[in-house]
C-alpha cells in the first residue's frame, strides 16, 4: 500500500502554497495524503520564522511528532524558513528530525523523505525553476494562490524574510498566466498573485501589466495580490485599481510604523508623508490594510504617539498588529544595545492601544455595514469573501464558486452574517461534478 504523508503548514500564503507543492511532488512520488498526522509515514512541517512565537509554535509541534515517531516510527521532515535559518543546526536541536530542507527545494521533499539529510542551500537566480502547480490540487476550489516571485531584495532591519527566502527571483509572465488558465479550466474563479515583495515582479513586464495580462485570461472572476512594499508601488499598478474590473478593491500595504525616525531605524525607505501621498492617490473604494510593530528598539514615548496619531487619521479597514520580536541575521538585533530594547511590558502596553483603537473603528465599519448587500465569492457553503476581502457567513443554498449577493444582517470584530439573497454567476457545474469523480474513484 502507498505510504503517506500529512503536512503540518504554519505562516504565510507562501507557506501554504510551497505546502501544496510539497503535496504534490510527494503524490507524483507515490505517496498519498493522511487525514491526520497520527495515521502518517511521514509528517512535514512547514514553518514560519517571521516571529519568536512561531518558532515556538515548531518546537511544541515536534515535541507532539517526536512521541508518533517513538511509537509509530514516523518520518519527521522540517521545511520552510526555520529550516533554511537554522539549517543543520536544526538537528542538534531536535536530533529526532529525518531531514531538513530549504524553501528553494520543495521537489527534492520526496527524495529526502528516503534519504534524510539537510538541503538548505539557495539555488542562483539563474538556476532557479519556479515549481509548477498542478491544477488537480485545485479542482472545485472557488480560490488559488499563484506563485509571481519569491524572495525580497529589501532590508528592513526588522526582518528575517530576505535572509530565509533569499534575493527576488520573479517567475516568467508566460509560465504565470499558462498556470491562472489552467486553474480556471478546473473551476478557480479568483486568483492572489503572491510573493514576498510582489509589487516588485520583473518577469519579462511590469506588475501592473501582469495584472493586466492575468484579467485578459478568459474566466478569471477576481485578482488579489499580496503582499507589497509601499516603495514599490507604481503610479501604473494605482491606476489598475480604477481600470481592471477583476482586480478586487482590497490593498495590504504595510506601514509598521507611523513616525519617520522609526521607520529610518527599520530601513522603510518612506517617510509618513511619502506613504500618505501614495495611499491618497488610491481610488476612495479601495480597502487598505496593514501591518504595526509596537516596541520596536528604542522607541520612545513621543514616536509610540506620532504612531496613534497616524493610525487616528489613516482609514485603516483593518490593522495587524505586532510585538516586535528580535530576529537572527537583521540589522536591528545588531542595534539591540544601541537603540535600547523596549521593555516587554512597555511594549505589550502600546500595543494593546494600537489594537484597542483598530478594534473599535473595525467593529464601527462593520456595524455600518449591517442592512446593505455585499457581493461574496462562496469558498464554501455559507461562507465566503466580499470584494473587499471581509469575511462574510450566511445562509443561502450557493455552492463553493457561487457569486452571491448577501444582505448583511449582523456584524462581529472578524465578520460578518447575513442572508443570500440573489446569484449573481454559478460555479460551472461541469468542474463540481468531475471533482466529485475524482474523489470517489
Ligand atoms: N517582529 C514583529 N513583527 C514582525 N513582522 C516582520 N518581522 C517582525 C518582527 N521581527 C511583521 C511585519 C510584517 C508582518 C508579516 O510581520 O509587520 O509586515
Ligand atoms: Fe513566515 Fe515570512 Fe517565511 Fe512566510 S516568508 S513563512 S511569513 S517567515
Amino acid at each position: 500500500m502507498a505510504r503517506s504523508y500529512f503536512i503540518h503548514t504554519f505562516g504565510c500564503q507562501m507557506n501554504e502554497s510551497d505546502s501544496q507543492r510539497m503535496g504534490e511532488a510527494l503524490a507524483r512520488a507515490g505517496w498519498r495524503p493522511s487525514a491526520a498526522a497520527d495515521a502518517a509515514d511521514l509528517v512535514l512541517v512547514n514553518t514560519c520564522a517571521i516571529r519568536e512565537k512561531a518558532e515556538d509554535k515548531l518546537f511544541s509541534a515536534l515535541g507532539r511528532y517526536r512521541l508518533l515517531k517513538a511509537r509509530r516510527g514516523t518520518r519527521i521532515g522540517v521545511a520552510g524558513c526555520v529550516a533554511q535559518q537554522e539549517k543543520d543546526n536544526l538537528l542538534s536541536r531536535a536530533p529526532f528530525v529525518d531531514f531538513v530542507l530549504g524553501p528553494d527545494h520543495l521537489e527534492k521533499v520526496p527524495e529526502l523523505a528516503e534519504s534524510g539529510g539537510v538541503e538548505t542551500d539557495f539555488l542562483d537566480t539563474e538556476q532557479y525553476l519556479f515549481p509548477q502547480a498542478d491544477p488537480e490540487t485545485s479542482r472545485g476550489k472557488a480560490t488559488a494562490f499563484v506563485t509571481a516571485m519569491k524572495g525580497c531584495d529589501n532590508v528592513c532591519s526588522f526582518c528575517v524574510v530576505p535572509y530565509t527566502r533569499g534575493r527576488e527571483v520573479s517567475r516568467p509572465y508566460a509560465e504565470i498566466v499558462r498556470e491562472v488558465a489552467s486553474l480556471v479550466v478546473v473551476g478557480v474563479r479568483e486568483v492572489t498573485l503572491i510573493g514576498q515583495n510582489v509589487n516588485a515582479y520583473a518577469g519579462g513586464c511590469s506588475f501592473a501589466d501582469l495584472i493586466r495580462r492575468v484579467a485578459a485570461v478568459p474566466g478569471v472572476m477576481r485578482i488579489r495580490f499580496t503582499t507589497s512594499h509601499p516603495m514599490d508601488l507604481s503610479a501604473d499598478l494605482v491606476r489598475c485599481f480604477a481600470e481592471v474590473v477583476q482586480l478586487m478593491p482590497h490593498f495590504h500595504l504595510p506601514v509598521q510604523h507611523g513616525a519617520d525616525t522609526v521607520l529610518e531605524r527599520m530601513r522603510r525607505k518612506y517617510t509618513i508623508a511619502q506613504y500618505e501621498e501614495r495611499i491618497a492617490s488610491l481610488p476612495e473604494h479601495v480597502a487598505l490594510t496593514s501591518d504595526i510593530i509596537c516596541g520596536f528598539p528604542g522607541e520612545t514615548e513621543d514616536e509610540h504617539r506620532q504612531n496613534l496619531e497616524f493610525l487616528r487619521r489613516t482609514p485603516y479597514d483593518n490593522l495587524f498588529s505586532f510585538l516586535y520580536s528580535p530576529r537572527p541575521h537583521t540589522g536591528a538585533i545588531l542595534k539591540l544595545r544601541e537603540w535600547g530594547e523596549v521593555p516587554r511590558a512597555l511594549g505589550i502596553r502600546r500595543l494593546e492601544e494600537v489594537q484597542g483603537l483598530q478594534m473599535e473603528r473595525t467593529l464601527r465599519r462593520h456595524r455600518q455595514r449591517i442592512g446593505s448587500v455585499v457581493e461574496v465569492l462562496v469558498e464554501e457553503p455559507g461562507f465566503g469573501r466580499s470584494r473587499e476581502n471581509w469575511t462574510v457567513h450566511f445562509d443561502g443554498d450557493a455552492g463553493s464558486g457561487d457569486l452571491v449577493r448577501v444582505r448583511v444582517d449582523s456584524a462581529t470584530l472578524v465578520s460578518l452574517r447575513g442572508a443570500q439573497v440573489e446569484t449573481v454567476d454559478r460555479a460551472p457545474r461541469m468542474a463540481l461534478k468531475r471533482r466529485l469523480t475524482v474523489v470517489s474513484a
